[in-house]
């Protein structure tokens, strides 16, 4: 039994006897983010794995994460505190689906989120994260026709500020869904001068009240350095957690579902991960992520193109 056991220190010991390093998506509750050696957006998450010369990475993050760490670490041991933790974005795109849709449109390269499994980075041409995406759409040609997956609200929101037409899969972030434009309006009224800051991942209606619109580290650092002392964070609420660290002064409130707060979004996949689990997984060295050679190779591709077009 776990009762009893001073889970931090043990992570600790663990984390040294295993020359583990322990990486954290925004995303993840405030006593991970916490012990975590680095705490990033996908982007970094991504480069951080890549470089570093750990043997053991615990990534407290989602699946489709840990699978992008093994694919840029493959000699590594990558651990994912709790296997089920997927992504409702990943989950709407079938590998043999979006073959399908891509032989439709053999014209089109496929521009992809890194919200996707590795045999969907495996089909795909360039992968994109939310802080690489506008950097690597700039740098494809105007007269090349592209697919973009399987975040349709990102997909929209690139094609509206770029004014480029791009064929979307349907896919939607289950948790920037739930963001009610009737209660963000109300909110706003109460707090006239707290600037909207809004995840691309959220439907139109709510990026059309932003102030501003980025990725995790990009709202993060508006955060910091805007002059407002109250500001309004439509993403996943544990990012707060920084915010408040950063800038203990200021006020940072999460935008609100239909109920009027923002408990609702908060992402059930992220949430599986808990220090517990953690624990064991550094203790275990379980659940592991395992990818066949030949798919790795493939999927790797798509990655190298993201690192080397958002260098
Ligand atoms: P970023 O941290 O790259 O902005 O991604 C947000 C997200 O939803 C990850 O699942
Ligand atoms: Fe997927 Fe949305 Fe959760 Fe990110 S917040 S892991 S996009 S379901």
């Amino acid at each position: 039994s776990l009762a009893g056991l001073d889970l931090k220190a043990e992570i600790d010991r663990l984390r040294k006897e295993r020359n583990a390093i322990i990486l954290a998506h925004y995303y993840q509750k405030p006593e991970i983010q916490d012990l975590a050696d680095f705490v990033g957006d996908s982007l970094e998450l991504s480069r951080k794995a890549a470089e570093t010369d750990a043997d053991v990475i615990a990534f407290c993050g989602v699946r489709f994460m840990a699978e992008t760490a093994k694919i840029l670490s493959p000699e590594k041991i990558v651990v994912l505190p709790d296997m089920d933790a997927g992504c409702s974005l990943e989950d709407s795109c079938p590998p043999d689906k979006f073959r399908e849709f891509r032989q439709q449109h053999p014209d089109h390269i496929a521009l992809t989120y890194i919200n996707c499994s590795t045999e969907v980075k495996a089909l795909s041409d360039v992968i994109v994260t939310s802080s690489s995406a506008e950097t690597i759409l700039q740098q494809i040609p105007e007269d090349q026709p592209i697919i973009f997956g399987p975040d349709k609200h990102l997909g929209g929101y690139l094609a509206r500020k770029f004014n480029r037409d791009m064929l979307l899969w349907p896919g939607v972030c289950i948790v920037h869904e739930k963001f009610s434009e009737t209660e963000l309006v109300k909110l706003k009224a109460e707090h006239p001068d707290a600037p909207i800051a809004a995840h691309p991942e959220c439907p139109s209606y709510i990026i059309d009240h932003a102030d501003m619109v980025g990725s995790t580290s990009a709202i993060l650092k508006f955060a910091k350095e805007t002059d407002a002392d109250t500001v309004i964070i439509a993403t996943e609420p544990h990012i707060i957690h920084q915010m408040e660290k950063a800038v203990p002064e200021k006020t940072f409130i999460g935008a609100p579902g239909a109920d009027g707060n923002c408990n609702c979004n908060i992402c059930p996949y992220m949430a599986l991960n808990t220090l517990e689990k953690l624990y064991l997984a550094l203790r275990d060295l379980e659940p592991r992520i395992e990818i066949e050679e030949e798919l790795r190779l493939e999927a790797k591709k798509s990655l190298d193109r993201m690192m080397e077009m958002s260098a």
